[in-house]
């Protein structure tokens, strides 16, 4: 097989949230890219995961042009529930920080991103494999892959973004002995189903009960996304959909006969709920960004808002690197990510706890997580300090 080579300033690898925001935030400064993704397009357009795009997020997609149809279809919410004791006790956000989150599926940012390169002729290389990265520590790293046409291609470049999620190649690329690993294990898991039918409630509503978590969520007027806790060996299998509409409305109900809405199942996938955080997040040219260095259990919907924050010092600092031979911003690139991350892990934990039923706990350590949502709710202080980590950091 003959290799091509090319010859591009950053090689990213993934075309997730973080990638595609790396891609087109570089493009803006001047910066060329080339993204290389394993999946094709309509699989990425389609993906179902995040929903909650905090402000930070919002203002960002905004302030580069592709707001429009976020503007248009996103569903702006100032507020949620936290559901226990078989009641509600709304955590009213704009009201304590004077922020708001925005409902808007991952995948139609994804989409937006796609478009907006497709307008500017900007590479993303779908169905790619055999990705592989090279001399990372010297200034002319590459990568080696098998584009869509079988043919093999050697990407040379000045750095390359790690952007491809959990499980992809870039921070396993690392030599051993560079990464200090922290990781974390909840003992139960998520089962996520996205509904054809209208959301039963105008706000999100996270509910603590004693069969487990449930989370009610949207994505648009007419689909209703939905999560459960389950346990952590738990399968797909053993959740037809009617044992699905059950649980939930065991866990959702209230005193006043609370009462979802059900319909059609479009998806439903297990997410397993884990934290884990690689440091540093650089080597020599190599940057990682988003999933591919840290995960943060979704109870407080961070991943994606720490994805796109990651990015956009990244975009940053390369561009200082490559542009104007100051390596500053990339020297510090991996610490001053890692303030945000651990920030938004902390709190993520402290939710996750809060709201889930931990199979191991006694009955004291029960009484306490209740006495924290109580307090949660009836302390403005506290609320307001939860309602201030829920919607997050502003990007400096
Ligand atoms: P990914 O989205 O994982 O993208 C990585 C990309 O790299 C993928 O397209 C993958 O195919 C590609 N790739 C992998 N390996 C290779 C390879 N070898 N070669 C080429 N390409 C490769 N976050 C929020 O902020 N708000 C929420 O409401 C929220 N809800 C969530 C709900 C659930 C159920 C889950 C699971 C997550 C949720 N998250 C949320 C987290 C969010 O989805 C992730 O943090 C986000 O997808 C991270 O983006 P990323 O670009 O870093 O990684
Ligand atoms: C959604 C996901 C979350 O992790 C969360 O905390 C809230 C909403 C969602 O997918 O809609």
């Amino acid at each position: 097989m003959t290799t091509h080579t090319r010859d591009v300033e950053v090689g990213i690898v993934g075309a997730g949230p973080a990638g595609l925001m790396l891609s087109y935030l570089l493009h803006l400064q001047g910066v060329e890219a080339v993204v290389l993704e394993k999946h094709g397009r309509h699989h990425v357009e389609q993906r179902v995961r995040a929903g909650v795009c905090g402000q930070p997020t919002v203002d960002l997609l905004r302030d580069i042009g592709l707001g429009a149809r976020l503007g248009l279809e996103g569903l702006p919410h100032h507020g949620f529930s936290l559901r226990f004791d078989r009641r509600d006790h709304r955590v009213p956000l704009t009201e304590l920080t004077g922020k708001r989150i925005t409902v808007y599926g991952q995948q139609e940012i994804a989409k937006d991103l796609i478009r907006a390169h497709a307008e500017k002729n900007l590479p993303i290389e779908f169905e790619v494999s055999d990705v592989a990265l090279h001399d990372l520590d010297t200034e002319r790293p590459c990568v080696t892959y098998v584009d869509a046409d079988g043919d093999a291609v050697r990407l040379r470049c000045a750095a390359v973004a790690g952007c491809d999620g959990f499980d992809g190649v870039s921070r396993h690329s690392l030599p051993s002995g560079v990464l200090t690993v922290y990781e974390h294990e909840f003992p139960y898991a998520w089962l996520g189903v996205l509904a054809h039918t209208p959301p039963s409630h105008g706000e999100l509503i996270y509910a603590a009960h004693e069969r487990g978590f449930a989370l009610h969520s949207m994505r648009s007027p007419e689909l209703t996304r939905l999560y459960l806790q389950i346990d952590l060996d738990d399968r797909l299998e053993h959740w037809p959909d009617e044992r699905v509409w059950e649980e939930l409305q065991r866990r959702l109900d209230t005193v006043d006969g609370f009462r979802l809405r059900e319909g059609p199942l479009l998806d439903k996938s297990i997410t397993p709920m884990f934290c884990f955080v690689a440091e540093p997040m650089c080597h020599g040219r190599l940057f990682l960004a988003g999933d591919a260095a840290h995960i943060v259990p979704p109870t407080g919907p961070k991943g994606m808002n720490l994805a796109v924050a990651d990015v956009r010092r990244l975009a940053h600092a390369l561009h200082r690197l490559l542009r104007r031979c100051d390596p500053e911003p990339a020297r510090t690139y991996s610490e001053s990510c890692l303030r945000r991350v651990w920030c938004a892990q902390q709190f993520s934990c402290q939710m996750t706890a809060m709201l889930h039923r931990d199979p191991d706990a006694d009955d004291f350590a029960r009484r306490l997580t209740l006495a924290q949502l109580r307090h949660t709710v009836s302390s403005r202080s506290a609320a307001a300090s939860f309602a201030e980590d829920y919607v997050g950091l502003p990007f400096e």
